[in-house]
């Protein structure tokens, strides 16, 4: 399983404290790393500033992944190019984002990836994380 964060989630904790919460980035991470151990899953995580180093570890997921948790951050409102990259991945998709997009501003409220994906988690902090990745081993193991 690839989880992919976006632009500014690095600064998890310090960013927003009072939108986005306390939590870092490699909190979130470490509780995703035990969820899919316990479930026999190998999850590796990946986080950058930069919309083709996203993009360059969505394609090389194609050769490993079964699967792909994504907070696209900003990207998520404005990148075609991220989209596509995951949408040519084939595989299952499992968008989240800790703050509710639907209860902020206008330019918030329009996701380019959640037409690719398999289900969309909002507004839960890190638990959005969580839930997700449930959804996406529960809908790999129905397969
Ligand atoms: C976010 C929501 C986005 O609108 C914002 O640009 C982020 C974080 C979230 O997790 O709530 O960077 O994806």
């Amino acid at each position: 399983m690839l989880v992919v964060h976006g632009p500014n989630l690095n600064l998890l904790g310090a960013r927003e404290p009072e939108i986005y919460g306390r939590t870092t980035l490699a909190e979130i991470d470490g509780a995703l790393v035990d969820q899919a151990s316990n479930a026999g899953v190998e999850l590796r995580s990946f986080q950058s500033n930069h919309e083709g180093a996203l993009i360059d570890q969505i394609q090389e997921a194609r050769s490993w992944a079964s699967g792909i948790l994504v907070n696209p951050g900003g990207l998520t409102h404005t990148s075609v190019a991220l989209r596509d990259a995951l949408a040519a991945t084939g595989l299952p998709v499992v968008e989240v984002h800790l703050s509710n997009v639907y209860a902020r501003e206008d330019f918030r409220q329009h996701s380019l990836v959640s037409g690719i994906a398999a289900g969309v988690v909002g507004g839960f902090g890190p638990e959005s994380y969580r839930i997700g990745l449930e959804g996406l081993l529960t809908r790999l193991r129905a397969r």
